[in-house]
């Protein structure tokens, strides 16, 4: 019987890794040895809240929890996951976490969520850590821009492409660590007027027409 209830078990969380609905991105951790370099790029302050977007076993999301609440900041940390094992483990490794007030754990389909209900703050001045397939990246990055416009993203090992970032991202900073983990900053300011009706209003003005 207890044989039966294992190979059931690994039968079911085999089907769940190597399933395109409960797993479309395949879980990787991101290097341990790029850790402190990883936390340096999501540059960690008071009053921001910092998304895992498919955060696997949470590897990233709990040492920078771990460091901010070591700084004593009140940074706000969300891992998001749509496998239903890895949402296990990381409601298990948040339960023993030092820092675990500020971490929240979300099952969710990165490609679709709304992010507005993960934070009580306007969505503005999130910052995304990505470590997922370069072919998923347009698809997430455009889920995100319909929702907000200022943000910043910590991507690991794989760069935003041409097509997403010519306009409105920052150039990249690329930091070489085991990978390489590129930083860019979003912004748009949204102006009510278009650039004709600006330069007439300037024309009026000066004509004191
Ligand atoms: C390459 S792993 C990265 C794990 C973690 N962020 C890290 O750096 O160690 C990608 C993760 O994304 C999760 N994932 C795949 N598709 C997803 C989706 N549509 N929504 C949320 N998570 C997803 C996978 O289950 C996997 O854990």
């Amino acid at each position: 019987m207890g044989f039966l209830i294992f190979f059931l078990t690994l039968g079911i969380i085999i089907f769940i890794f190597s399933s395109k609905t409960f797993s479309p991105i395949p879980y990787f951790p991101s290097q341990k040895v790029d850790l402190p370099l990883i936390v340096k790029a999501l540059n960690l302050k008071n009053d921001q809240v910092v998304i895992d977007l498919g955060a696997g076993d949470g590897i990233v999301i709990f040492e920078a929890a771990r460091m901010a609440s070591q700084k004593k900041l009140n940074t706000k940390f969300i891992a998001v996951e749509i496998n239903p094992v890895l949402i296990l483990v990381l409601h298990l490794r948040r339960l023993f976490h030092p820092n675990r007030k500020n971490i929240k754990i979300i099952l969710d389909d990165m490609f679709k969520m709304n992010f507005n209900r993960l934070t009580r703050k306007p969505v503005n001045s999130l910052i995304f850590y990505l470590y997922i397939s370069p072919w998923y990246m347009d698809k997430t990055i455009s889920n995100i821009k319909r929702q907000t416009n200022k943000f910043k993203v910590v991507s690991y090992m794989y760069p935003l492409s041409i097509k997403t970032t010519k306009s409105s991202f920052s150039k990249a900073t690329a930091i070489r660590g085991k990978n390489q983990i590129f930083v860019y900053l979003h912004a748009i300011t949204t102006s009510r007027y278009t650039t004709s009706e600006v330069v007439r209003g300037a024309q009026k003005q000066s004509t004191g027409k």
